[in-house]
């Protein structure tokens, strides 16, 4: 008798998706991310943009860009006055930032919670900011804290065509 059993087809994987229905396309929230100068420096940037591409979120719009004066100035407006103003618009300046738009469930409140606290002292380890950040001001990343912020934010660095919704194949492993 033959008991060989047959191969499995290429392709097929053993593991069973979990039966969760794909987010329904208005459940997802968008949010702005920008990795500061001193990301593409220290030669970070794939292992912050993987903090947030294994936790599930969708990168919908990226580029690398030099920020001027005024477009920095308009980020930061609600900073104005403030001690650190200064600085943080100089060390915005300094040198090229990735921009991106990341897609998700509840995607402001989690990108800010990956990112860490602002405060050098509080961001706790295991997140981005208490992993990589030396410094208050160069903490690694800017992420929109509001979904008002969020697009008012996107608006300032992306087009609408620039923006790159995509069918999601994996949304029932996150
Ligand atoms: P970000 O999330 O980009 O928003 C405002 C930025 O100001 C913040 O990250 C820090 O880079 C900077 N910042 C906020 N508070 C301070 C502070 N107390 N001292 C220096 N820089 C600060």
């Amino acid at each position: 008798m033959n008991d060989i059993k047959p191969e499995k087809k290429p392709g097929k994987s053993s593991a069973k998706k979990p039966d969760k229905k794909p987010l329904a396309k208005n459940s997802a929230e968008r949010t702005l991310v920008l990795l500061k100068p001193g990301v593409l420096q220290r030669r970070i940037a794939g292992e912050v943009l993987g903090r947030f591409e294994k936790k599930g979120l969708k990168i919908i719009a990226l580029k690398m860009l030099t920020m001027d004066r005024a477009m920095t100035e308009k980020h930061y407006a609600e900073h104005r006055g403030k001690d650190f103003y200064g600085k943080l618009i100089e060390y915005t300046l300094s040198g090229p930032v990735i921009a991106l738009v990341l897609s998700g469930k509840e995607a402001v409140g989690l990108v800010r919670r990956l990112s860490g606290l602002t405060d050098l002292h509080e961001s706790q380890p295991g997140t981005i900011r208490g992993d990589f950040a030396a410094s208050t001001r160069l903490n690694i990343v800017h992420a929109s804290d509001s979904s008002e912020s969020a697009g008012r934010e996107i608006a300032l660095f992306f087009k609408t065509d620039e923006i790159c919704e995509w069918e999601d194949g994996n949304s029932g492993w996150f």
